[in-house]
Order: C-alpha cells, then structure tokens, then sequence
C-alpha cells in the first residue's frame, strides 16, 4: 500500500522526500536550451517564478520586465500581439482569447458612462450588440450611420461630444469600404478618438493606424489565424493606449491561451501568400459572376463596379477575400444557390482556407421577413462568400451548377416563400 506517501507529519532530518513532492519536482525541472529554437515555444505555464517576494511584485507591478501571472502575460502570447502590431505598424499590441474580447477591450478602454459613440450602420452584429447591450446598460450611447457618407458621418460627430467613432475596414453586408484617412481627419477635429475593426482585410490589406486610427481590432480567428482553427483577438495601437487596454485586460480576463497564440501565430507567417490566392480567386470569381444571369448585383473591392472602388484602391493593398452578390431569385434563389453547394462550407466564419458561402436571409437572419431585412441592409437574394484557397475552375464549376438551382428555384417559389417565412416577431440575428 502507498499508505506511507501521506505522512502528516515532518520527516526526520535526511530522509528523502515523499514520492508525490519528487514527482512534481522532477516534472517540473526545466531543460536547458543554448541554441535558440526556430518557433516561439508554447510557454504552457500560467505562472512564473521570481527570485524573492521583491521582484515577484516587481514584475507583476510591470516596475521591471518579465513574466509572473498567464492573465497579465505569456511569453507566447506577447510574442504574437508584438509580430501582429508590427505587421499593423503600430507601436505595440496586445492579445486575447477572441476577437469580441479584444473589440471590448479596446471600446472599454475608451468609454466611460455618458460617453457617446459614433458607430459604422454596416457593423459586425455582435459589435453592434456589444455598444447597444453590455455598453447601452452601462449609460454609454451609440450612434449608427452609414461611413461611407462622410457628411452624415460629420453631422453625427457635430450632434454631441462624442468619445469614440468606430469604423470597420471592410464591412458586411455589402463589402463597405471605408475611408481611414478622411473618418481619422473627422474624429480628431471633433475629439474622437478613431478605432478600426480591420478583421475582414487583415494588415495584409490595410493598416488603419498609418493612415491615423488610434486602435486596430482583429479577430485573428479570422485570416490572421487562417485555419478555422483557433479563436484570437488583438488590439494594436500606440504603446501608451495599448498600456490602457492591458490594464483593462488584466481586471476582465479575456486572456489568450499560449497553445491558441502559437496556432494563431503559425497563421500569420503564411498571411500574405494566402490573401494573395484569396484576392486573386475572389477577384477572378466576382468578375466571372458579374457576368452570369440570374445575379442582378456583385461587391467586391477590385470590381470598378463597387461603390467604393476609388476609396479601396487608396486604402486597400489588395483587393481580399471577401465578396458578396445578389441573386435575382431572392430569397428562395438564395436558398437553394446555398443548398447546391458542394464544395463550400455551410457554415459561420470568414477567413479560412475553404470557402465558406452564407445566405443571411435563409440563416442568421431567417426570422426577418423583407422589410426587416432591407432595414438591416440586407436583400432577401444577397450572400456572402469567404473565398478559400481552392482552384478557381472548381469554384466556378461548382458555383455555376448551384447557379443553375437558384435560377430553377427563384422565380417559381417565390411567392410561396413569401407565405411560408416568418413574417413576425423579428429575433435578434444570430451572433456569428
Ligand atoms: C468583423 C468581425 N469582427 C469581430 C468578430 C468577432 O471575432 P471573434 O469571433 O473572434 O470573437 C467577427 C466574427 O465573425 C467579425 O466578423
């Protein structure tokens, strides 16, 4: 029996120590490295040890560099929030376990009750939630307008002190481009300071703080990461705000496990020569559906078609993955265009090495009936395609025969999709 292993009581002077306490010891002895590694190790530890009691609240009062806590820093973690702020060209970043995290880092930081907020109308849903909902309770106001009408944009900044204007660079449901260097100029002449969502163009793309963002969010779920594989989030910014937002960090806890951080950063060393196949593909894919009937509209930042095609030749290095059309058909095209597919992946997400096709009205936003929809800014026949890294032949032959079903079906059901989807009781869109 291992009765013995237990002792209450202390050993008398010599004896060596329990099984259990040498067990832990020596699983815990650290192997000595001299040559560098090639890959930033996963430091799989949550805590850091220190010399004495001083320099443990030294390290953790951040009064002298190093590690003492996984909430506050991990060694992988800091290495990928420093490789993602460099590629932003920004002074510094900091990392977290989703991109949703990192948004309300970065607008907690900023915001305080009574505090207003300028927002983009064509914002990721669960942002839009987070400054209606959690930031709405807490006595901060929101208001949405459409950024690419830099007037309207002007008037809603003129309308009240306003603490934040809050923009995406590339932005549902239509591929909305914004402007950086003009929304940057309107939210500095009115006190503003301007915060970026650049998820969707990745600093491949665009990089807001050059061209006068105050803070950058990712969600390095995303293209950053790559795979589908891992959830990450970044803020980047100068090294005085991005000081701010760690505070912050560190008292709600969003943090970024070493494991996701490395993925993530595997991710990143590959980023540009995926968005080069995911722009060339979307680009080669959006002219090819602009000539196909049965689409009435097609959105994507290379077509000289896009309403923001002067904006994202400025501001866009490369035209990305992300596209959107409109199905003449509506509703019951969509439906059955996505249904189709054999290659696409019917799934939520953006930014991934397969592509993924979404029809809002027929899944997150099926319990919205027409009129809800347009005010959402979205049509009944409109999807929304996350290009992969497959052959383009493939992907036209596969879109052409889903194309075929969505001609077929469109006309024909129309008027008995109508009846039969909800007309009542508009849900709140899923949050993906
Ligand atoms: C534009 C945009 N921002 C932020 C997020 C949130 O990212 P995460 O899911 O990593 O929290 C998403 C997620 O789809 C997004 O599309």
């Amino acid at each position: 029996m291992g009765d013995h292993e237990h002792e209450a009581g202390p050993r008398p002077a010599g004896t060596a120590r329990g099984f259990t306490t040498r067990a832990i010891r020596a699983s815990h002895r650290l192997p000595v490295v001299d040559q560098p590694p090639t890959s930033v190790p996963i430091y799989q530890s949550v805590t850091f040890t220190a010399a004495d009691a001083a320099e443990l609240g030294a390290v953790a009062n951040r009064e002298i560099p190093g590690y003492a806590y996984g909430r506050l820093d991990n060694p992988t973690v800091v290495a990928f929030a420093a490789a993602v702020a460099e590629l932003e060209g920004a002074e510094a970043g900091f990392a977290f376990g989703s991109g949703m995290g990192a948004i309300h880092a970065a607008l907690g930081t900023l915001l305080s009750t009574g505090d207003r907020v300028v927002a983009t109308a064509a914002s990721y849903g669960t942002s839009r939630a987070l400054l209606t909902g959690v930031f709405g309770r807490l006595g901060i106001t929101a208001t949405f307008v459409d950024m690419t009408d830099l007037g309207a944009v002007e008037r809603a900044l003129a309308a009240g002190p306003t603490r934040v204007l809050y923009a995406e660079t590339i932005a549902n449901p239509t591929i909305v481009v914004a402007d950086h260097v003009a929304l940057a100029d309107l939210a500095h002449r009115h006190g503003a300071s301007y915060v970026v969502d650049n998820t969707f163009a990745s600093p491949y793309l665009c990089r807001p703080v050059e061209l006068g963002a105050d803070l950058v969010v990712e969600s390095a779920t995303k293209f950053i990461a790559g795979h589908s594989d891992v959830m990450a989030g970044v803020v980047s910014g100068s090294a005085a705000l991005v000081h701010r937002v760690r505070e912050f960090q560190v008292d709600t806890g969003a943090s970024l496990d070493p494991h996701a951080a490395y993925l993530a950063m595997r991710g990143l060393s590959t980023l540009a020569l995926r968005m080069d196949r995911h722009t060339a593909t979307a680009s080669a894919l959006a002219g090819w559906l602009e000539r196909q009937p049965g689409i009435d509209r097609v959105w994507h930042p290379s077509l000289a078609s896009h309403p923001q095609h002067e904006v994202a030749s400025r501001v866009l290095d490369h035209g990305g993955g992300m596209l959107a059309f409109e199905l003449s058909g509506g509703r019951a095209a969509g439906r059955a265009f996505i249904d189709a597919l054999t290659i696409p992946e019917r799934t939520a997400s953006l930014g991934s090495v397969f592509t993924i096709v979404a029809h809002p009205p027929s899944t997150t936003h099926r319990q919205l009936d027409d009129a809800a929809l347009a005010a959402a800014g979205i049509t009944p026949g409109l999807l929304r395609c996350s290009v992969g890294l497959e052959d383009l032949a493939d992907l036209t032959a596969d879109f052409g025969q889903a194309l075929d079903a969505a001609r077929a079906a469109g006309p024909r059901d129309a008027a008995r999709v109508s009846e039969d989807a909800p007309q009542r009781a508009p849900a709140v869109p899923a949050p993906v």
